[in-house]
């Protein structure tokens, strides 16, 4: 990420950053010391998912950290905010909502309705959701569902980068799966050995973080100030030893 993410914010003249960040501690969870380090690279908001949980010490510190959403339709009296309005440099409001998936996942709220009692209040800003989900299906519907009313809705969860990123006909750049940034010498982001032996024998292994082949995964969207709608969205997925971007 620090070798990678200057130079994409110079590149493509990022007026703001967003990461997913809950398995950012070494694939685990997250701490304030790496969210910290993030934002420090140029990440203005860390959203996150699942995982956000794993580390015990950073459940107690969200409340604090107000760059940091955990996904919305969670229980409302876990710390924590699902969703939060920015400003970038240029003066221009973002509305940032992290959503999470229910389909083959944890039985949450439901994350269409979620977005309909938050989505007023963010109604002057360029607004941007986080899908955190693993069905395609429900991350294709969130964006069809908020086209016209949102800048972007960007999937993410799977870690795998889907092709199908558009410009969705009112104006919500949309993609499945913006995908992992991590080692792609992996099976998504894990020591392959102990997933394949998982899978040949059925029993719990104790999952470690690969290591090879570093990539960084993101969509660049950009946005018309005056209409708050997407105008393109551009997949990246970047080595980390691409010549000229390091
Ligand atoms: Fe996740």
């Amino acid at each position: 990420m620090e070798r990678l993410l200057p130079g994409i914010v110079r590149e493509f003249s990022i007026d703001f950053a967003i990461a997913n960040g809950e398995n950012a501690a070494g694939g685990f969870g997250l701490t304030r010391k790496i969210a910290d380090d993030l934002m420090a690279l140029g990440v203005n908001v860390l959203t996150s998912g699942n995982h956000i949980w794993d580390r015990r010490e950073v459940v107690g510190e969200l409340d604090s950290m107000p760059n940091v959403l955990r996904p919305l339709n969670y229980p409302p009296r876990l710390p924590g905010r699902g969703w939060s309005v920015y400003e970038t440099g240029r003066g221009v409001k973002v509305c940032v909502i992290n959503l999470s998936g229910r389909v083959f996942m944890q039985p949450l709220d439901c994350p269409f309705r979620a977005v309909d009692a938050v989505l007023p209040q963010g109604q002057n800003a360029v607004t941007l959701v986080d899908m955190h989900a693993e069905a395609t299906s429900e991350k294709v519907a969130m964006g069809w569902y908020l086209d016209g009313r949102v800048a972007a809705v960007v999937g993410t969860h799977t870690h795998v980068q889907t092709s199908d990123e558009r410009v969705l006909p009112g104006g919500t750049a949309y993609i499945t799966d913006v995908g992992m940034t991590g080692p792609f010498d992996s099976v998504i982001g894990v020591d392959k050995a102990a997933i394949i032996e998982r899978f040949l024998t059925g029993i719990p292994a104790r999952f470690e973080c690969a290591g090879g082949d570093v990539r960084l995964s993101a969509v660049v969207v950009s946005v018309d100030g005056r209409s708050r709608r997407a105008v393109a969205i551009t997949r990246l997925n970047r080595p980390m030893e691409e010549p000229g971007i390091a």
